[in-house]
């Protein structure tokens, strides 16, 4: 595998009427991996993958798919993409091999050998011969992706394909994204509002906001730097003595009192430091939990506000 980047973007833009949708973007995919698109309802990210995939046009910069500018060498750049931006079409009456065996008879070279081996991929084997309209979202969704990947393309874009996905589904579906790029070893942009599904799929995610990059790091650095500072909710007794007594401390920067206890946030590494303060006040604590749902907001914050979700 080479060390050229799937796809790049430099300096892409995109107007309509006035305004700017999207705003000079400039980011390298790196081939072999699950790549993110994260951003709040509106941020741009369909508009983004529709430009690369060449579904609307770029107002300004240029997007480059394995060196070929999907511009100028359309044919060339888009022979590498299998992508599903909206739902995909499907015949509901049909069984899903009819489906791809209709939609493998518009693309070149797709043998009978293909299409099973892309139905093993998404592990549709034993329900490829039901109707689709007797498919959960989750199946239709792995027929799409099936689809998608019949002509062996090196990118695969799946625009928010979790939306709907039940938790097991999202599972599912992270698991043949992952084999795709072992076994296939093709590239997957995701697009998604979630952080919290981002971190079960991606390796590397581009944070979107306004139109705009925020930033592009790989999943774990920010998901360590999103955990640095988190909420914790700490039941200790007397209550009001010991939200005094928080209030006082320098390592808590914010205290709340809850019905289920005191809301602090703090740094991880500060937790043992507070806790020994309250007991040398003879306050008695019960119990202290990471509220794992405020990653989220955390997050945000250190994305610069909006809002994800
Ligand atoms: N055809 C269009 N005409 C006008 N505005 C549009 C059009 N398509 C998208 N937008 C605007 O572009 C922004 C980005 O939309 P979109 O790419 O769909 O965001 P996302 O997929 O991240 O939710 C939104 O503010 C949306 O209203
Ligand atoms: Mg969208």
């Amino acid at each position: 595998m080479s060390n050229e980047p799937i796809i790049s973007l430099r300096h892409v833009t995109k107007r309509i009427g006035r305004s700017t949708v999207i705003d000079n973007l400039t980011f390298d995919v790196p081939q072999g991996e699950i790549f993110g698109f994260l951003g709040p309802n509106g941020a741009g990210k369909t508009t983004t993958i529709r430009m690369m995939v060449g579904l609307m046009s770029i107002t300004q910069g240029e997007i480059f798919i394995k060196g070929k500018n999907i511009k100028s060498e359309f044919e060339q750049a888009i022979r590498h993409v299998g992508a599903i931006v909206e739902n995909p079409e499907m015949y509901k009456y049909l069984s899903g091999y009819h489906n791809l065996i209709h939609y493998a008879q518009m693309v070149p070279g797709v043998t009978k050998e293909r299409i099973d081996e892309v139905v093993g991929i998404v592990k549709l084997e034993n329900r490829i011969h039901d109707k689709v309209k007797k498919y959960s979202l989750g199946m239709r969704q792995r027929l799409g992706v099936a689809q998608a990947l019949l002509h062996r393309p090196s990118l695969l874009i799946l625009d928010e394909p979790t939306n709907g996905l039940d938790p097991a589904g999202i599972r599912e579906l992270r698991d043949y994204l992952r084999l795709l790029t072992r076994t296939e070893g093709i590239t997957v942009i995701v697009s998604s509002h979630l952080l919290s599904e981002m971190e079960l799929m991606c390796d590397r995610v581009a944070i979107l906001q306004q139109g705009k990059l925020v930033d592009v790091k790989p999943i774990h650095e920010f998901m360590q730097s999103a955990e640095q500072v988190q909420t914790y909710v700490i039941e200790a007794k007397p209550v009001e003595k010991a939200l005094n007594a928080l209030k006082e401390m320098e390592n808590v920067k914010e205290v709340k009192a809850l019905p289920e206890g005191l809301e602090i946030e703090a740094e991880k590494e500060q937790i043992p430091d507070i806790l020994m303060d309250l007991i040398r006040l003879d306050i008695r604590v019960y119990s202290v939990q990471a509220q794992r749902q405020s990653l989220e907001d955390r997050f945000l914050e250190m994305t610069g506000g909006g809002q994800i979700g």
